[in-house]
């Protein structure tokens, strides 16, 4: 029996098939029901016992190799279920084009918003987008029941736990872990409980930025900020604060920068007032140092947020913010940028 299975593999190993044709030819001879394989398997049955074993592995051995004969030929020749198909493969066709990807248009304005701040030592940082209380709240000097947090109309997944409102989250998480000098950019996605409209999405992408050191002064906010408007829109624009609220900040503003659309002079876009808000900032409160355990008598801070979409719809000239979220390739591929 073994010098039999010796042959018939070495016959097999020499077959070698052209086409489609040969391969059905061999599978009858080798594999089909009365085929060579089904004979050898009958067989084996009569083998004595003390030999089933050796003689075994060779049956074994033999059935790969004359599966993986026809298993080759088929992938080469095609089955014969598809015979047809095959005469239509036209191999002179050029091939479908690949498409290229490109950045989506937020992360190529949050991108450039992180370099520049990069360049001035600020180090990217990110936080969970599930926050607590604490972290989203408390932490941030707004107690509890406080009108001001109705400024955010937060989605809660359970009593102490919500979608993050906005990435001053983040700053909560640095000051717990970190000892000053803090100098940090942190952008991620938020959620408010908004309803969607050209202006508004329930769920957005904030950059938020700290800074906290030995005398940090409001002139330093400001100065950074001027630094960063030029770097990102150019040298031709001016900036303005107006004096504005948040919990933790004290004192808080909000900065506008002059109107690019009619440079100064009063259109649709900044309602006539040459002017356009983009970002929320201040001096950290000390009740938010001191309740992040840092030293408020020796470190000071200042602390900037800003939407991403915003930066980003001023900057291409986009009106309609749900674009972004929309997933149109014509809309998307409009924008290159790393
Ligand atoms: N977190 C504020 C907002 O969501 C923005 C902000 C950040 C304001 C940091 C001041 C300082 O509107």
């Amino acid at each position: 029996m073994r010098e039999k299975l010796n042959k018939i593999k070495e016959e097999i190993l020499n077959t070698s098939i052209h086409s489609i044709e040969e391969a059905e030819l061999y599978r009858l001879k080798y594999l089909s029901r009365k085929g060579v394989m089904n004979e050898l398997f009958e067989e084996f049955k009569k083998v004595p016992n003390e030999e089933k074993r050796s003689v075994g592995q060779l049956m074994n051995e033999l059935k790969l190799i004359a599966d993986k004969k026809i298993n080759d030929a088929q992938l080469q020749f095609g089955t014969d279920k598809n015979k047809n198909k095959q005469s239509f493969l036209d191999l002179s066709l050029s091939g479908e084009p690949i498409e290229l990807g490109s950045r989506h248009p937020l992360l190529i304005t949050q991108n450039k918003i992180v370099e520049i701040f990069n360049k001035l030592g600020f180090v990217f940082t990110e936080g969970p987008e599930i926050e607590n209380d604490w972290h989203n709240f408390s932490g941030l000097n707004f107690p509890e029941n406080h009108p001001a947090r109705d400024m955010q109309d937060t989605f809660f997944v359970d009593k102490d736990i919500a979608l993050r409102t906005h990435t001053s989250s983040v700053q909560v998480r640095l000051m717990e872990t970190e000892t000053p000098p803090i100098r940090a950019i942190m952008p991620g996605r938020v959620y408010r409980n908004e309803a969607i409209s050209a202006r508004a999405h329930c769920f957005f992408h904030q950059i938020e930025g700290i800074y906290i050191d030995e005398n940090v002064s409001f002139a330093d906010l400001k100065q950074t900020l001027y630094h960063f408007v030029k770097e990102m829109f150019g040298k031709e624009f001016n900036i303005r604060f107006r004096p504005s609220y948040f919990p933790f900040t004290e004192p808080s503003a909000e900065m506008d920068i002059s109107c690019m659309f009619c440079k100064g002079e009063g259109c649709n876009i900044c309602k006539h007032s040459g002017w356009v808000e983009i970002l929320g900032c201040g001096m950290v409160d000390p009740e938010v140092l001191k309740s992040n355990h840092i030293d408020a008598e020796k470190y000071t801070g200042f602390a900037f947020g800003m939407g991403i979409e915003r930066i980003t719809m001023l900057l291409y000239n986009v009106k309609d913010l749900r674009v972004f979220s929309n997933n149109d390739v014509r809309f998307l591929k409009q924008f290159n940028g790393v």
